[in-house]
């Protein structure tokens, strides 16, 4: 379990906004952001992919051909680390679309469901300082949540899976 969860934890990195930037890919992530998370699309749609090398080497072809500025020479870093972070070899959140809808849906969706679906959160019942531990205790094991979202969260906790 816990070496699942750390893999999880470096896979939930990159959706960070982005704050784990310090690592060895810290360069291609930077990039990334630039080239594609900033951009078109957030990161979520990059996250929820489950693609080889072979697969993430097309997608980053597709978005040079539709405008992504991406060097030549960053292609083929780019599609390793993609490849390494969002492959098949992670949990597929089972049910990432039936969360509920809120003004925090996105961060509840992209910081909390990339380990488990809602089960265990539809599960608690607790005020906010509940939610606040709750959410702590998911830090702990690698949730990353977008600080300036901490508060948007917690009320969508509180608001959707009642006290
Ligand atoms: C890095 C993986 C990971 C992420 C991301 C994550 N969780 Fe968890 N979650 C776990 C693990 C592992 C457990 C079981 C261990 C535990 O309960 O602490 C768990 C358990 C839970 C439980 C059950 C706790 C209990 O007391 O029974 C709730 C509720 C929960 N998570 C909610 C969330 C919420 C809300 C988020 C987003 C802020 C989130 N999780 C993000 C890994 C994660």
């Amino acid at each position: 379990m816990s070496k699942v969860n750390l893999a999880i934890f470096f896979l939930i990195c990159p959706l960070a906004d982005i704050a784990c930037a310090q690592g060895p890919a810290a360069g291609i992530v930077q990039k990334m952001e630039a080239a594609c998370t900033r951009v078109c699309h957030g990161p979520s749609l990059i996250a929820q992919q489950r693609l080889d090398v072979a697969g993430w080497t097309r997608e980053v072809n597709k978005m040079v051909g539709w405008g992504a500025d991406i060097a030549g020479s960053d292609r083929e870093e780019l599609s390793r680390y993609l490849a390494e972070m969002f492959n098949n070899t992670r949990p597929r959140p089972s049910s990432a679309q039936a969360a509920p809808e809120g003004k925090a849906k996105n961060v509840f969706q992209t910081s909390c469901l990339g380990c488990h679906d809602v089960t265990p959160t539809a599960r608690i019942k607790a005020d906010r300082a509940g939610w606040m531990r709750v959410v702590e205790r998911m830090v702990n094991w690698g949730a990353y949540i977008p600080p300036e979202r901490k508060e948007d969260l917690i009320d969508y906790l509180l608001t959707n899976f009642a006290q």
